[in-house]
């Protein structure tokens, strides 16, 4: 059991209120709120050793340094990542998933095939498009049903030889979906094909272990577990990365410059162009502590109750439709109130202090399948409350009152 009043005085931002009442935070799939350990941490190094890495000798550089590398080191244990230099740091996920799809421009040819699963946040598929655009490749659509689960037998039979990638979120934003990745994982490799895991949504609910999935590329943004936002991880295979072109040039990623060649620095540094986010970095690695200091299987085991009684108590409000009702899902949930715009929901559960996020959740292929503009979606963390739940349920049954 999580005590869940000492992990809320952790938080300041929660005791803050907004539009007069105390604030409840329920936007958590948008980004995650930040524990006085990591603000103590951000504090520490601008007030401490705030330098440049990797290139002084003198000494708050390499402290700077060596706190920024321990950070990697912690990435690399907390996902079971064989070798540190398969870390790449990078701005969050939608950087790394440009990374990759930059990188893949020379690996394609004309007719290749990529598949992406119907549920993906823009982030997943826009680049693909992109890379599609550059190379002739095509992509094609993993379909899901009504649920919000994926046709597998549909996807087992759209791989052929001709798939050179796949790509899928672990867990969908906008639904909470839960996918069946180890699944997808073994069955592209049989084929030859490599996969990217969007685990924005995952890594703070799920210790996803990179070696056991045997997954090729996973990325995650630290602000979704209690980190800053601007950072995040790039996980790739050596070998993939080895065969991945630079994403973009600069300073920190060279081997040797002259005016007739450049030589490229050796993994992780070849991604890594440019004065990172340091401090960023840094405080990751103290969300991941902390987050492991409560324990993610605690954590999921809190939000899954919490998901439930959330489910059971809105679903007793008339005309309330949730979308994404898979088996297998997270403390996500999407919903609309039949004749209200999902907007006007919002916005009245802002006056009563209450977080969510309306719209198309940069998801709009979800949209598009059950024919809405949008949702209201509710995201729970191990640090809302059953009461929280309550006074959720009480607004929403309040703004159908107020709308109809
Ligand atoms: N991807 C984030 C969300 O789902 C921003 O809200």
């Amino acid at each position: 059991m999580l005590d869940v009043t000492k992990i809320r005085s952790d938080f300041p931002i929660l005791n803050r209120e907004v539009n007069g009442k105390p604030l409840v935070y329920l936007d958590n799939a948008a980004t995650s709120q930040t524990p006085q350990q990591v603000i103590d941490v951000i504090v520490d190094y601008y007030s401490q050793y705030n330098a440049n890495i990797h290139r002084g000798v003198h000494t708050l550089s390499q402290e700077a340094t060596d706190r920024y590398e321990q950070a990697r080191q912690k990435i690399q244990k907390h996902f079971n990542i064989a070798e540190a230099h398969e870390v790449i740091f990078t701005s969050g996920t939608t950087h790394s998933i440009n990374l990759v799809a930059n990188g893949y421009t020379s690996l394609l040819r004309e007719g290749d095939e990529l598949l992406v699963s119907a549920m993906e946040h823009h982030s997943n598929i826009v680049p693909w498009q992109m890379l599609c655009e550059r190379t002739g490749a095509i992509l094609k659509v993993i379909p899901m049903n009504e649920d919000g689960e994926l046709l597998m037998e549909v996807y087992h039979n759209l791989l052929s030889e001709k798939t050179k990638l796949v790509f899928c979120n672990h867990i969908s934003n906008a639904l909470g979906t839960i996918n069946p990745i180890e699944e997808m994982i073994s069955a592209a490799h049989k084929v030859g094909a490599a996969v990217l895991i969007d685990g924005a949504q995952a890594a703070p609910h799920i210790k996803a272990d990179m070696q056991a999935l045997d997954v090729d590329f996973y990325t995650v943004s630290a602000h979704k577990l209690c980190g800053p936002t601007g950072v995040g991880m790039l996980y790739g295979k050596s070998e993939w990365l080895a065969k991945l072109p630079p994403y973009q040039g600069g300073g920190e990623m060279i081997a040797e410059v002259t005016f007739e060649k450049t030589t490229y620095a050796d993994l992780p540094h070849k991604f890594e162009a440019g004065t990172p986010n340091i401090c960023g970095g840094i405080a990751f690695g103290a969300a991941l502590d902390y987050l492991n200091s409560i324990g993610l299987e605690a954590i999921a085991t809190y939000e899954t109750a919490l998901l439930k009684y959330a489910t059971e108590q809105l679903l007793q409000i008339d005309g309330l439709k949730i979308y994404g009702t898979a088996s297998d899902k997270t403390s996500v949930i999407s919903f609309n109130i039949e004749g209200i715009h999902p907007y006007d929901i919002g916005t009245i559960l802002d006056k009563l202090g209450i977080a969510v996020r309306t719209g198309h959740h940069c998801a709009q292929p979800i949209m598009d399948f059950y024919k809405i503009p949008g949702t209201v979606r509710a995201s729970f963390s191990f640090y809302n409350t059953k009461e929280e739940v309550d006074t959720l349920v009480t607004a929403v049954q309040r703004a159908r009152n107020m709308l109809l």
